[in-house]
């Protein structure tokens, strides 16, 4: 159904771009000299992040299931496959950084004085950075499957 479809777009749409907005919030916010109230503003950032990507998993999945063009367009076509892989390495590559949010958090609750370690924050960064290079190839294989390409 038309209506239907329309709906999921949008939301899918939104659910993209709060999720863009969330890792580049994460990339910016994590920097030197990271005050305890930034570790957790990180950490409550991030679980937000889990409930978005739940969100669009099953968005996602109700535009393939309920979208207009039918489940056999996107299964047999390699480019949605490129773009659920590359969904699934952002969601791997988020792993780590989760942990140390925890982490960080939880230390800067029981430590007033706890800093995080210059090697910590730049792994987590670079983590990020690759996040955020990966993310970017899912609009560009997304709207390439929606035009018929990889079928
Ligand atoms: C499990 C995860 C996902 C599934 C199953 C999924 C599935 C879909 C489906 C079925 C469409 C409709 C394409 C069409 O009109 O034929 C679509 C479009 C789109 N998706 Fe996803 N998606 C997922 C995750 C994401 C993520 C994380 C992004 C983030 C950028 C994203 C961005 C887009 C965009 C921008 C479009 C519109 C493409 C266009 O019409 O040009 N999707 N997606």
């Amino acid at each position: 159904m038309e209506t239907t479809d329309l709906v999921l777009a949008i939301l899918h749409h939104l659910l993209a771009f709060v999720l863009a907005g969330i890792i580049a919030a994460e990339f910016v916010l994590v920097r030197a000299e990271l005050s305890p109230a930034t570790v957790k503003r990180l950490a409550v950032i991030d679980r937000h992040y889990g409930l978005i990507a739940l969100a669009i998993i099953l968005i996602g999945a109700g535009r393939v299931v309920w979208g207009l063009k039918g489940w056999e367009f996107y299964v047999y076509n390699w480019v949605f496959w490129a773009k659920m892989a590359c969904f699934a390495a952002v969601g791997l590559l988020s792993i780590m950084p989760t942990m140390r949010f925890i982490g960080w958090n939880r230390q800067a609750g029981t430590d007033a004085g706890f800093r995080v370690p210059e090697a910590e924050l730049a792994e987590v960064r670079a983590r990020i950075r690759t996040e955020a290079l990966v993310f970017l190839l899912i609009p560009i294989f997304a709207a390439a499957m929606a035009r018929g390409y990889g079928l």
